[in-house]
C-alpha cells in the first residue's frame, strides 16, 4: 500500500557566538561549574548578542538545513518554528522568518509547547505533508532563552541557553512498512495539571509583561523520566520496533541524568544516545534539532538508520517521534 511519507531531506543548526561558561556564571551567582557538571552535564551555554532575535537564529539554522538538501527557499511552502521566545507578542516569529527568508507564498506558523516543541512541530508538519496541504516544510526550532531568565536566581540561570535547528521535510511514497524512509509516527501528550512546577510568570493576558522563568526542578525531573519513557514505549509499540532496532536516541537536551535514566530504563545503548548539552545546555526547542544536526554532519546518523526523538517540557507537553532515516 503507498502511503506518504515525510522523509528529512537536511538539517542545519545555529548558536550565537558569544559563549557563556560555568566559571562565567560563578562570578554572577553563587554556583560553581563542579556544581553545574554534576547536576546536569552542562559546560557552556550561547547568550544572543544585544538585538539578535529569535528569527534570526532561526534563519541563520534554516539557511544551513536549506543549504544541506540542495533546495531554494522558494520550494517551501510551509515553515513551522517552535518557540516559546518569539520576537514579539505577535505575528507569529514564523512569518518573520517567511519574510526574512524573502518569501510570500506558502504559509507560516509558530508551534507553542515549549521544551516538546520541536517533536510537536515535526508532527504538525508531518500531518500538512501527509493530507497534500503542504509538499516542502521547513521546521524550526529556535529560542532566546536568556531574555527569559532571571539571571540572579542560580536554580534556573544555569540551565538554559540560545540557540536554533531546522530539519527539510518532503513529502514522498512509501511502502506503509517501518522500512519506508521518513517519519514513522509522533506520540504528544500534555498535562496542564502541572503548569506551576516551570513557567513564565508573565505574559500579554496576564501582566502585560514578558516575565521570568519559574521552575521547581526537583518536580520536573521527578516527572521527565516517566513520561518520556512513556512516549518512547508508545513509539516503539505503534511501529512493532523496539530499542535494539534503534540507531540514534536524540534527546530533548536538559539534563545529562535525565537522559542517561531515560536511556537506561528504556534499554537503550549508550553508544546510541546523543549527547550535546554541554556545548549549549537547554535551549528548549532549539535543543533536538542542534543534537540532530551535529549527529548528521559528523556522520553518526546516515541514511537508513532509525531514529528517535523525544522530549518533555513546561506546561507539561512531552512526545516522541521516530523516523528513518
Ligand atoms: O526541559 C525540561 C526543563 N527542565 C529540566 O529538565 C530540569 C529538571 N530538573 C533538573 O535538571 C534538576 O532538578 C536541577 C539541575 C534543576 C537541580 O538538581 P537537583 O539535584 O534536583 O538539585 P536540588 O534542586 O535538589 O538542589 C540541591 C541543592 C540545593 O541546596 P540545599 O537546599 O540542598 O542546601 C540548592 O539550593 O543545590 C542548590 N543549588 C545550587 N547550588 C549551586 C541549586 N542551584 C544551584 C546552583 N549552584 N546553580
Amino acid at each position: 500500500m503507498t502511503v506518504k511519507r515525510s522523509i528529512v531531506l537536511g538539517t542545519g543548526s545555529y548558536l550565537p557566538e558569544r559563549r557563556l561558561t560555568n566559571e562565567d556564571l560563578a562570578q554572577m551567582v553563587d554556583t560553581s561549574d563542579e556544581w553545574i557538571v554534576q547536576r546536569t552535564g552542562i559546560r557552556a551555554r550561547h547568550i544572543a548578542a544585544e538585538g539578535e532575535l529569535t528569527s534570526d537564529l532561526a534563519v541563520a539554522a534554516a539557511r544551513k538545513a536549506l543549504e544541506a538538501s540542495g533546495v531554494d527557499a522558494g520550494d517551501i511552502d510551509l515553515i513551522i518554528l517552535a518557540t516559546a521566545t518569539p520576537d514579539n507578542t505577535f505575528p507569529a516569529t514564523a512569518v518573520t522568518v517567511q519574510n526574512k527568508l524573502g518569501l510570500t507564498s506558502g504559509f507560516a506558523f509558530d508551534v507553542h509547547a515549549v521544551c516538546s516543541g520541536f517533536v510537536y512541530a515535526v508532527a504538525t508538519a508531518d500531518a500538512y505533508l501527509r493530507t497534500g496541504m503542504a509538499r516542502r516544510a521547513l521546521v524550526i526550532g529556535a529560542e532566546t532563552f536568556s531574555r527569559i531568565l532571571d539571571w540572579e536566581d542560580r536554580t534556573t540561570c544555569v540551565l538554559f541557553g540560545d540557540g536554533a535547528g531546522a530539519v527539510v521535510l518532503e513529502a514522498a511514497d512509501g511502502e506503509g512498512t517501518t522500512a519506508d524512509r521518513g517519519v514513522l509516527t509522533s506520540h504528544l501528550r500534555s498535562d496542564g495539571s502541572h503548569k506551576d512546577k516551570l513557567y513564565v510568570d508573565g505574559g500579554p493576558s496576564s501582566t502585560g509583561t514578558v516575565g521570568h522563568l519559574r521552575m521547581q526542578g526537583k518536580e520536573v525531573f521527578r516527572h521527565a523520566v516517566s513520561m518520556v519513557t512513556d512516549v518512547v514505549e508508545a513509539a516503539f509499540e505503534a511501529t512493532g520496533t523496539d530499542a535494539n532496532a534503534l540507531d540514534w536516541f536524540i534527546p530533548h537536551q536538559a539534563n545529562r541524568r535525565i537522559i542517561d535514566a531515560s536511556a537506561k530504563k528504556l534499554g537503550i545503548d549508550p553508544a546510541k544516545v546523543v549527547i550535546t548539552l554541554e556545548d549549549h545546555g537547554n535551549t528548549s526547542a532549539a535543543s533536538i534539532p542542534l543534537a540532530l544536526d551535529r549527529a548528521v554532519r559528523d556522520g553518526r546518523v546516515a541514511r537508513g538508520d532509525l531514529v528517535m526523538l523525544e522530549a518533555m517540557g513546561g506546561g507539561f507537553t512531552w512526545g516522541a517521534t521516530l523516523l528513518r532515516w
